[in-house]
């Protein structure tokens, strides 16, 4: 809980209906695209002002239809639900940018403690008259209009795919990341043990790799066991567009939370858990996940985790699992296994 009680989520919230208060004070020409906000109270607000309004996501949270790029437009108005990452922010609004009309109208809204007072160097390469458009429950809307005759706007996602050496053990190859794909091309400390730890795997099993990201686990799994057959999960499409060309031939699946049970089960879920919803974190994410695997595992079937050491995931995997045990420990995170669900 932060600032006053409030859940998980209140800076989706907060963000979104500060800006919806302040839409009519405006003068927006419609159509609006509304990127990247979970909630509905600006496009509900734009369609009640009379203006056309579409939306477009790039993590399909709550199943919500996603693509890696904005569509093409023309656009009178984008708001833009500030990101997380500073380089993700950028990619937003150059893809806001191709999607306007010459002259249109960006609103980028989010909370302070997600770095929104300082967005606004961001904002300038793009936009002309970048300024304070509200300012409210501790978050603030910037506003500006489409400089004209843009110099260096990536106008594709091709224009941000990056390609670096990634390195693990005996595996190594060129790696493409995309700004706000998890660990961007990195080998993150918790991957990292859970990759060190990981026990042995059916050789020719149904593998997930739940919350795949650019695919290093399942790269590394294929690695090890050639023969698996791997699926990669994640609600990112920016992600997956990256998994797609680091794990050639895998299974590219896009979902929120762990897929339905198919009539195959999975032999094994290997996995560096999402517990972060925006900017709150959530340990519940993880127990959910012991407690869910199950419908989707074999009766010999495994779950494969690494989490921060402070969640605790024992009493979960206990009650989920006949074989349960702490692989490894080091770093500020652990690696848990249970084989046979209950
Ligand atoms: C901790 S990162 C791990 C990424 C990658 N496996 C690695 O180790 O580098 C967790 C990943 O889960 C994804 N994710 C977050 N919430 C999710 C959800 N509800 N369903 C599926 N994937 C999710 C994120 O987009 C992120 O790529």
């Amino acid at each position: 809980m932060a600032h006053g009680g409030r859940g998980a989520g209140w800076r989706d919230e907060a963000a979104s209906s500060l800006l919806a208060r302040h839409l009519r004070e405006l003068e927006l020409e419609g159509p609006v695209l509304v990127m990247g906000d979970v909630r509905s109270e600006v496009p509900r607000e734009l369609a009640a002002m009379g203006l056309d309004v579409a939306e477009w996501n790039r993590r399909a949270l709550g199943g919500r239809r996603a693509t890696p790029w904005p569509p093409e437009g023309p656009f009178g108005a984008v708001t833009l639900r500030m990101p997380r990452a500073k380089e993700e922010l950028s990619m937003a609004l150059h893809g806001a940018a191709g999607a306007l009309k010459p002259g249109g109208t960006v609103l980028v809204y989010g909370a302070k403690d997600e770095g929104i007072g300082s967005a606004s160097a961001r904002l300038e390469p793009l936009l002309e008259g970048v300024g304070t458009v509200a300012v409210g429950g501790h978050c603030r809307v910037l506003g500006g209009r489409l400089r004209a005759g843009l110099e260096g706007h990536r106008r594709t996602l091709e224009a941000w795919r990056e390609v670096g050496p990634l390195e693990y053990g005996d595996f190594s190859g060129d790696w493409v990341s995309y700004p706000g794909v998890f660990a961007h091309g990195r080998l993150d400390p918790g991957t990292r043990l859970l990759l060190d730890a990981l026990p042995a795997l059916p050789a020719k099993g149904r593998i997930l790799d739940y919350g795949c990201g650019s695919g290093v686990v399942g790269a590394v799994v294929r690695h090890r066991y050639p023969q698996v057959r791997l699926e990669l999960l994640d609600l990112d499409t920016v992600a997956l567009e990256a998994a797609r060309e680091n794990v050639p031939g895998a299974r590219i699946l896009l979902g929120d939370g762990l897929p339905r049970a198919g009539d195959e089960a999975y032999d094994a879920i290997v996995t560096n858990p999402p517990f972060h919803r925006g900017k709150a974190e959530e340990a519940e994410m993880i127990t959910h996940l012991v407690q869910e695997a199950p419908r989707i595992l074999s009766s010999e079937g495994g779950l494969v985790l690494v989490a921060q050491r402070r969640i605790e995931v024992e009493g979960a995997f206990r009650r989920s699992f006949r074989r349960v045990e702490m692989r490894a420990d080091g770093g500020g995170f652990r690696v848990w296994e249970g084989w046979k669900p209950t």
